[in-house]
């Protein structure tokens, strides 16, 4: 249906930080899987954009912001797909389109604005019942495409791993991501180490945790010192890493997710976080769209 590459690779890097020489680095390149559903993003809509290809709805929808990577992928996949998309973006950004929303206008999305308040209650049942009956909704998908049905796209990611991983790292905003591979995780990867993209750790925290039984799956740590500031926020020690590591490494980065964790990757190797000679993996999820 979509030309999916899978398994992506999995690159050593060698990075100029210190004590960079006491481990195993490497990438696994998400961001290589598909131009547009690139990232953890096909491996979220993956489950359901099968699903929706075999039972088609009459109308789908979702919430993001307005340069949202999940909302770009999802608009990308209904157009494919001709499955109808209404998606609800946070603020109003009429006479002011970002890259994205230009995109999805392409890609016949509906997009409707939500005001600050209302898009606070986008996991509210009431309102979604009540959007869905204003908008003629079938499926919604919740913001960030976090849902238990991403876990299936998770487990395909760790069952790439096909030699011991000490630890993984990888960003963290609206959960999905960890909560999957917290469940999925198989005896390849031993530790998982999330970044908290957003600053609010009881927040991101309880994101994780509610997609997940807590009580099976606790075997991973979120990292709350790295989000430089919150959520899209971006020092000048960051934008300068970025474009630093993206010349010597060949990798792209952007600042949003890739280059902040990254940092802190960096971050943690550097204060010798891990035990000598320990194998870690940096996932790269995708999402350089965001940053045009
Ligand atoms: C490129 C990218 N990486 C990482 C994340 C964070 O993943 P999650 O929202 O599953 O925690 C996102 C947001 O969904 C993203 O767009």
């Amino acid at each position: 249906m979509f030309s999916i590459q899978v398994p992506s690779p999995l690159q050593r890097f060698y990075p100029d930080w210190p004590n960079a020489e006491r481990y195993q680095l490497y990438v696994k390149r998400d961001d290589l899987i598909h131009p547009v559903i690139s990232g953890n993003k096909w491996r979220k809509l993956a489950a359901p954009i099968l699903q929706f290809a075999q039972h088609r709805p009459s109308r789908v929808a979702s919430f993001g912001g307005g340069y949202s990577n999940h909302i770009h992928a999802l608009a990308y996949c209904c157009w494919q797909l001709q499955i109808p998309l209404t998606v609800f973006i946070r603020g109003d950004y009429t006479g002011n389109e970002t890259p994205m929303l230009k995109d999805i206008v392409t890609w016949q999305a509906e997009i409707v604005y939500l005001n600050k308040v209302d898009y606070q209650r986008r996991t509210e049942t009431e309102f979604i019942n009540q959007l869905s009956a204003q908008y003629d909704i079938d499926v919604v998908i919740p913001e960030g495409g976090s849902q238990q049905q991403c876990f299936a796209g998770m487990q395909s990611l760790a069952d790439e791993f096909n030699r011991p991983i000490d630890a993984l790292i990888l960003p963290v905003a609206s959960g999905g991501t960890l909560a999957g591979l917290s469940v999925a995780k198989h005896s390849t990867i031993d530790q998982l180490h999330g970044i908290a993209m957003l600053k609010g750790a009881d927040y991101v925290d309880k994101l994780v945790a509610d997609l997940i039984d807590k009580r099976k799956h606790s075997d991973y740590t979120i990292w709350h010192d790295f989000h430089h500031g919150g959520y899209a926020k971006v020092t000048d020690e960051l934008a300068h890493f970025c474009q630093r590591h993206s010349a010597q490494l060949n990798l792209p980065l952007e600042p949003v997710y890739s280059g902040k964790a990254l940092h802190a990757m960096q971050q943690l190797v550097s204060r010798g976080q891990f035990a000598t000679g320990a194998t870690l993996v940096f996932l790269h999820t995708g999402g350089l769209q965001g940053a045009r």
